[in-house]
């Protein structure tokens, strides 16, 4: 009996969740419809470990109902399903583009060919030019910042945030609710149930890092001008949420993770530094090994030592966005580098970071050009050359191992 009594209190609980996740109101006639990638593990590059959302909002006006961003194509059933449970989809009468990146508009045709295609979409000047290129012509509204529109009790205005992180990037905001709906910014990699970032320990700010990292670096100097912007706005925002990962609501949230893209867009650094390497016969290894044991000797720098390929590129760059130097090695094969490292190296350069310092190093046999290879790469980064590169042949001797290990030490002063 009072096993029985215990399971329906479980059953009560459990269908009480399942409720508010159909429900998922996130305040007065506002929704979040979008949906959860369980299984995305790459994002053009970015190693998705959690998987991710694409998130996109239902606000039911007195006067008119507008979704603001879709979802990827193939998730469009499970979308339109998510809006039906609170409106007929018919009865929207705005669709607002945010961003035009397929994440979030992919869903674009499903909705205007359900609500009817005469039905306005709002977009940035930029939006207007991307979606017609995505999906023909449609009655596409162009938005500047400062313009506003009212649905009956909520007014909603518009933020332009190009290059955050495309042109045609935009935030909306709903004055009477003080939300901000951001688009990319602030977003995180990160599937789950739950909505909000304080209910899930650190994750949205690890993932928040992780995104700002690897997508929002290149774009550093617009996200200080924009939070800049905000705060001459004097924007009250009770709640952020971005299309992907967890909504901000708490105040102390909201600091936090304003606080944090004002850090990693200054690229404000740690006393760390990154050994990162690629080896053929463990000779690179050791040499890695060494330098990070005498840069960690000087008590000063904390290091760490990364191997490409066991770590992804992805995370590599996470953990360089606060590190003060990079010390990148490889062996040589076939007068060039290994293709871990030029991957990296690529990766690494398109998002530009800034005000790092560097050095090379690697192991070789005869020509040895993977040494001056990575030199010539980092310095094309701008990243500064603090120590001549360290070149071994074949297998460090013991001679050797000590002269790497002092240059660690070396290095370690010059941070
Ligand atoms: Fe999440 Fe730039 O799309």
């Amino acid at each position: 009996m009072v096993k029985k009594t215990h399971e329906k209190t479980v059953c009560t609980k459990i269908s009480n969740r399942e409720e508010e996740m159909d429900n998922n109101q996130i305040a007065e006639n506002i929704y979040q419809v979008g949906v959860i990638d369980w299984n995305i593990r790459d994002f053009h590059g970015y190693s998705t470990d959690y998987g991710s959302t694409y998130n996109a909002f239902l606000i039911i006006g007195k006067e008119k109902t507008v979704l603001i961003d879709t979802v990827k194509a193939r998730f469009s059933k499970e979308f339109i399903d998510n809006i039906s449970k609170i409106i007929d989809p018919k009865k929207i009468d705005i669709l607002i583009s945010n961003h035009t990146e397929m994440d979030h508009s992919g869903s674009i045709p499903r909705i205007m060919h359900l609500i009817g295609k005469d039905k306005p979409i709002y977009c940035s000047p930029a939006g207007e030019r991307n979606l017609k290129a995505h999906f023909g012509n449609y009655n596409y509204k162009v938005v500047k910042s400062n313009d506003t529109l009212d649905i009956g009790g909520k007014t909603l205005s518009f933020l332009e945030t190009k290059m955050l992180h495309w042109p045609d990037s935009m935030f909306t905001y709903i004055k009477e609710d003080q939300i901000l709906f951001s688009s990319d910014a602030f977003g995180q990699h990160y599937a789950s149930f739950k909505l909000f970032s304080d209910e899930e320990g650190h994750a949205a700010f690890t993932q928040g890092k992780k995104y700002f990292a690897n997508i929002l670096l290149l774009f550093s100097k617009q996200v200080l001008k924009l939070l800049e912007k905000i705060k001459e706005m004097d924007l009250k925002i009770k709640m952020i949420c971005p299309d992907h990962g967890f909504l901000f609501r708490k105040e102390k949230d909201i600091n936090k993770i304003v606080s944090l893209y004002e850090k990693w867009s200054r690229q404000e650094s740690l006393n760390k530094a990154l050994v990162v390497y690629d080896t053929m016969w463990h000779s690179t290894e050791k040499m890695a090994k060494e330098i990070a044991k005498g840069i960690a000797a000087s008590g000063k720098i904390n290091v760490k030592l990364l191997k490409l390929g066991e770590h992804h590129r992805s995370d590599i760059i996470t953990e360089l966005l606060d590190s003060k130097a990079l010390i990148l090695g490889c062996p040589t094969l076939n007068n060039g580098i290994l293709p871990k490292v030029a991957d990296f190296l690529t990766y690494m350069k398109g998002l530009k970071p800034k005000g790092k310092k560097g050095v090379a190093f690697g192991s070789y046999g005869w020509s040895g050009e993977s040494i001056k290879i990575i030199e010539e790469s980092l310095k094309e980064a701008n990243f500064e050359i603090v120590s001549e590169p360290q070149k071994v042949l074949f297998v460090p001797d013991k001679q050797s191992i000590k002269a790497l290990f002092e240059t660690g030490k070396k290095i370690a002063e010059k941070l």
